[in-house]
């Protein structure tokens, strides 16, 4: 008989979120396979009122507040949440709706280790309202992305991304919607990827290992 093969620890994930926590939903099914590379060892919210806290809870996971209005300032609202992550002893951060600008401090101290969805194809409409702003544009093409964090605001490094087609009768609603069941697909992707080490940053860009089997994930059919 072979011998059991050994397998790697899980790495430890802090998620951080601001509301409703879908992504975050979207990590806790992956995670809840036991092959999956990664686990979530806490669950940190700078609102008490985050939806996102009561599904956390629902799915036994340990969840803290860090309510940023209790501080003087970012630097000792960070220095909290950095206390909570050492704590935990996470490996990799997910920032999955986390409504807060963090430092370079911060980000530099969580250099390649620290990763977020946005709304976009970056580097294509950064900030806010992303939907509303596709439409308006008239673009044709649209998706979401999970990017390595850098101390500017939805910059860095991007790990994976889904693009859908715009419809002539989209709303930002109905093409949000859609867009955001592509951020389900696409966040427990990217973190499998970064967990099992196949992801490096060369300058800008974040290089994925070929063999990278399921890769093909970032094509959707074009009529999703
Ligand atoms: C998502 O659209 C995500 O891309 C953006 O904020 C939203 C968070 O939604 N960063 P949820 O809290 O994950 O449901």
């Amino acid at each position: 008989m072979n011998a059991p093969q050994a397998t790697a620890p899980r790495k430890r994930v802090a998620v951080l979120i601001s509301g409703r926590g879908s992504n975050m939903e979207a990590l806790i099914a992956a995670c809840a396979d036991p092959a999956f590379p990664a686990g979530i060892v806490s669950v940190i919210s700078n609102r008490a009122d985050a939806k996102g806290l009561e599904r956390a809870q629902a799915a036994g996971l340990s969840t803290t507040v860090i309510d940023h209005k209790a501080f003087a300032g970012r630097e000792p609202f960070e220095a909290a949440l950095s206390a909570h992550i050492e704590a935990v002893g996470a490996d990799i951060i997910c920032l999955a709706g986390f409504m807060r600008l963090l430092t370079a401090g911060f980000v530099s101290r969580w250099q390649d280790r620290m990763i977020n969805i946005h709304p976009s194809l970056i580097p294509a409409f950064r900030g806010l309202h992303t939907h509303e702003r596709v439409i308006e544009a008239g673009v044709r093409v649209h998706g979401c992305t999970v990017h390595f964090v850098r101390a500017e605001m939805d910059e860095g490094p991007i790990i994976v991304q889904a693009a859908l087609p715009v419809r002539p009768d989209d709303t930002a609603d109905s093409l949000g919607a859609r867009v955001l069941t592509r951020e389900h697909q696409i966040y427990p992707l990217a973190l499998r990827l970064l967990a099992e080490g196949k992801v490096r940053v060369e300058g800008n860009r974040a290089i994925i290992d070929a063999a990278a089997d399921d890769i093909t994930l970032i094509n959707p059919p074009l009529s999703a």
